[in-house]
């Protein structure tokens, strides 16, 4: 290597870790009116915008965010995808890892990067909050010849979302106080705009303009409270480039299905007649029809613009060509299709030998109401749960504060390894006695360094079965395997992709069917897994894992920060 190359190198790399390495961002929590279909109402935001802004940083690097609640709500905040290696104090979930910040006072986060590559997100943590305060993280490689796809001329943010024309905190407050499930979203959004289909939503469409013969980097997130998505573009596959912060072997989709807590990134050609207008379009993944949901669509227009002059082309082409081909919303197998396309980069990194085999269920449950009052199914109260346990979550201290201060009585250490009852979890009808969960707070005591691999199994309960996406923090994980009906331990292990899985922090087990994840526990904390649903993690399908400290002083929770918000 010459040695002005070297130095040019050298100079980078310092450049590099000087100008970036330490980034500070404010994060001003209020609320702001906003109007969508005609009907205006206060929203909580970050900095006044919906969706929030986009922070960047490079791989690796430590960045600082100063959160001030100037709203009148509790709020935290998560990374989502974040590993934040030995700090969970940062994580974000409320009374996991934090009290909240409360109006009228501030928590500088610590977010530290580590081996995420490409996108990630960021979301309030406490209630539903999250519906309104979340937004992008974009993750550059350190040298940008690492890039493992061609690089792209412009990158475009691309945020899915949900809107409710009541506001949220209502909405949350209803469906707690009555049992049953919480009123549908009013639209579905593109980067905050609901699109022309909706009635009073004319003008309310994003629209993204491209030049004939670039390729532009979508970088997107289902950040949808309660809604799994398909989406695709008329007349243009995608290339799929990276899922949930990682790369994935390139590959080419007419349509992606991406659950809420995902995030993709893919590379968009502007390869079509440039004389035409094109739709991009969201709209519901839902295995189960017979459960409530959004079946609108949101659309954003796709627009080609000539270099010299901005002028707007024709629309005159016939019309049918310029919506996108969307699967049907139950369409399962086009779903899990796109989901099992997604293969990792890089080979060989799965975990092989074993150390720790968990089994757990995901549930739809009933719990019961005196007199029959409440307005779940017969008078009950819909709930939901892992293994049969409804997670409570705790409400005067967060569980981390407990574990580290050995405070008493906050949580118990019981959660199973396999859950108490065996049934044919997916059988159409079940016996009554199987429909109420345990209440409890139990976590899951895991040594530094175990290698896990864990059977996610849906349950056909109350609702004969839906998806669930699952989110871990804290890690990445490896889904190794996915199938329908009763996971078979003498069969489907066989099917496992042990070479190249996806490596996501968000999977979502198929309904009446299972998902396998393995990764290994080398991240000291406390760290939540939950249903990314969020009426289902109000509801309790949701888990603790503490991961206790290894021997070696790189394997030990960080101390805690200042300033941490008081519990009380
Ligand atoms: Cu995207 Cu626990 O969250
Ligand atoms: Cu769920």
């Amino acid at each position: 290597m010459s040695h002005s190359f070297f130095h040019f190198l050298l100079i980078s790399v310092f450049l590099y870790t000087n100008c970036m390495a330490l980034r500070h961002y404010t994060f001003t929590v209020k609320e702001v009116p906003y109007t969508k279909l005609c009907s205006t109402k206060k929203i909580l935001t970050v900095n006044g915008q919906f969706p929030g802004p986009i922070l960047k940083a490079y791989k690796g690097d430590t960045i600082y965010v100063n959160v001030r609640n100037r709203a009148s709500e509790n709020i935290t905040m998560h990374w989502h995808g974040v590993e934040q290696p030995r700090n969970p104090w940062s994580d974000g979930p409320e009374y996991i890892t934090q009290c909240p910040i409360r109006p009228g006072s501030d928590f500088t986060y610590k977010v530290i990067f580590s081996i995420e590559d490409t996108t990630v997100w960021w979301h309030a943590h406490s209630s539903w909050t999250r519906a309104t305060v979340h937004g992008l993280i974009f993750i550059y490689p350190r040298l940008p010849k690492a890039l493992p796809f061609p690089k792209s001329d412009h990158e475009v943010p691309l945020v899915l979302g949900e809107w409710w024309k009541q506001d949220v905190r209502e909405v949350v407050e209803e469906f707690i106080r009555s049992g049953a499930a919480p009123n549908e979203s009013d639209a579905l959004t593109i980067n905050g705009h609901p699109g022309f289909l909706y009635p009073c939503s004319k003008s309310d469409t994003y629209e993204l303009a491209v030049e004939k013969g670039k390729t532009y980097r979508i970088r997107m997130v289902n950040a949808a409270m309660n809604i799994i998505l398909f989406f695709a573009i008329a007349k243009h596959n995608v290339t799929v480039v990276s899922a949930d912060g990682h790369y994935t072997k390139p590959f080419s989709a007419a349509y992606i299905t991406i659950s809420p807590g995902q995030t993709l990134d893919v590379l968009l050609h502007a390869d079509q007649n440039p004389k035409r207008t094109y739709y991009m379009a969201a709209r519901a993944y839902q295995s189960n029809l017979d459960i409530g949901f959004n079946n609108s669509t949101t659309i954003a227009v796709l627009r080609y613009i000539s270099s010299n002059n901005d002028t707007k082309t024709s629309t005159s082409s016939s019309s049918s060509k310029r919506y996108p081909k969307l699967p049907p919303y139950n369409d399962t197998s086009a779903a899990f299709k796109f989901f099992s396309s997604i293969r990792s980069l890089y080979s060989g990194l799965v975990p092989a030998r074993i150390t720790r085999k968990i089994f757990t269920t995901v549930s739809i449950n009933l719990l019961p109401c005196p007199n029959n009052s409440c307005e779940g199914p017969n008078g009950s109260r819909l709930a939901s749960s892992m293994s049969n346990i409804s997670f409570v979550t705790p409400s005067h201290v967060d569980i981390l504060k407990a574990y580290y201060y050995h405070i008493r009585g906050v949580y118990g250490t019981r959660f199973p390894d396999f859950p108490p009852l065996v049934f044919n979890y997916t059988a159409e009808d079940q016996p009554l006695f199987l429909l109420t969960p345990r209440l409890a707070t139990e976590v899951k005591m895991l040594e530094y360094g175990e290698s896990v691999e864990m059977v996610i199994q849906g349950t056909s309960l109350v609702v004969n079965g839906l998806d669930h996406p699952m989110h871990l923090h804290g890690f990445s994980f490896y889904v190794v395997g996915a199938g329908l009906g009763n996971f078979n331990e003498s069969e489907d292990p066989s099917t496992y992709n042990l070479d190249d899985p996806p490596y996501r922090n968000t999977a979502t087990v198929p309904r009446s069917g299972w998902i396998t994840i393995r990764f290994v526990a080398n991240n000291p904390g406390v760290w939540f897994m939950h249903c990314h649903f969020d009426r289902h993690q109000t509801w309790g399908m949701n888990v603790v894992l503490i991961v206790k400290n290894g021997r070696g002083i790189d394997q030990q929770i960080l101390p805690p920060p200042p300033g941490l918000p008081p519990c009380y």
